[in-house]
């Protein structure tokens, strides 16, 4: 394995003294002249001198001896770096983050066996029943358990306007698993037979990925509503494919009520809104959304392979509890 570098330990390039400096007689004895340039480089920490100015405003010091004294001084906590912060704004990083997004998810979720049969769908027969309602069932699995990974961004506190976008958008989405329930009702599944039935573990690892996220990086969380409410196209494709596949309106109709409550309050924007609210994020915190969003779109991806894997294979319909 090649070996770290570790990096070169950095000066702040406009230091600024976070105390005062109190100067006792006692100290200044054996050598004036250095111990006078010292103190007045503590004068000029202010985070409006550079560390060039710092040097060329005092001969007597080197310019290592500068960095040094500034280096002790942050590694004593005493000063830190008034340097502009570099920046961008929220709607500017959801732009591109939405990018990569759509970039990820042309080499994963599009050529995805589940939607490319939805893509390819024309006439009856094309997409069966069972994988349609597989998905219909496993959607239901993730809306049931919405809440795991919605609420503990409901009381996001560092913004009041997000916070409010959330609790509006928590408010339109709980209850759609209801919605879907007559989905599955009209195919004879009782709201008991749900409660006894085991998620796909790639349903499961979905709702547990964005829980945590939700819990430990709610900006990441954000960034990845927009493809789940259906920024793109893809949950059309799925309803198209069912109607071109003849299935009965009994199922489709509770798809489309669901897909028309998305699209009349615009949850597929709702992260473009979110980060309009966010003034200005550091590319350091820009780096982290996007170093995550590859794992996003896999697991996503991955809830389709599961469905398509499980759904057309001859086991049967529910994983039931009462039957372990
Ligand atoms: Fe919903
Ligand atoms: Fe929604």
């Amino acid at each position: 394995m090649p070996r770290v570098q570790r990096p070169e330990p950095t000066v702040a390039s406009y230091p600024r003294l976070l105390s005062a400096v109190r100067v006792h007689d006692a100290a200044v004895g054996d050598a004036p002249p250095m111990h006078g340039a010292i103190q007045r480089t503590l004068g000029r920490l202010d985070g409006r001198t550079s560390l060039a100015e710092l040097g060329r405003a005092e001969p007597a010091l080197s310019s290592e001896e500068v960095e040094g004294l500034i280096q002790s001084l942050d590694q004593a906590g005493l000063v830190d770096d008034d340097a502009e912060v570099n920046y961008r704004t929220g709607y500017d990083v959801i732009l591109e983050l939405e990018e990569i997004v759509e970039e990820h998810c042309e080499s994963t979720i599009y050529r995805n066996p589940f939607w490319q049969t939805c893509l390819a769908a024309r006439q009856i027969g094309d997409l069966s029943e069972k994988l349609a309602l597989g998905m219909i069932i496993e959607n239901w699995h993730f809306l049931f358990r919405e809440s795991y990974f919605d609420a503990p961004v409901l009381s996001y506190v560092p913004n009041t306007a997000v916070r409010l976008l959330l609790n509006q958008f928590f408010s339109e989405e709980y209850g759609h698993d209801e919605i879907l329930l007559k989905a599955l009702n009209f195919a004879g599944l009782s709201r008991e037979d749900m409660r006894d039935a085991i998620p796909l573990p790639e349903t499961m690892g979905l709702c547990n990925a964005l829980a945590h996220w939700a819990h430990s990086d709610p900006l990441f969380f954000f960034a990845t509503l927009g493809l789940l409410e259906g920024q793109g196209t893809e949950h059309d494709s799925f309803i198209t494919a069912c109607e071109r596949s003849d299935l009965p309106l009994g199922l489709v109709g509770p798809l489309k009520a669901h897909a028309n409550i998305n699209l009349n309050a615009a949850h597929g924007n709702l992260t473009r809104a979110i980060f309009s609210e966010i003034p200005v994020l550091d590319v350091a915190t820009v780096a982290r959304l996007k170093r995550q969003l590859r794992l996003f779109v896999e697991l996503y991806d991955d809830f389709y392979t599961g469905v398509w894997r499980y759904y057309t294979s001859a086991a049967p319909l529910l994983r039931r509890v009462s039957l372990l």
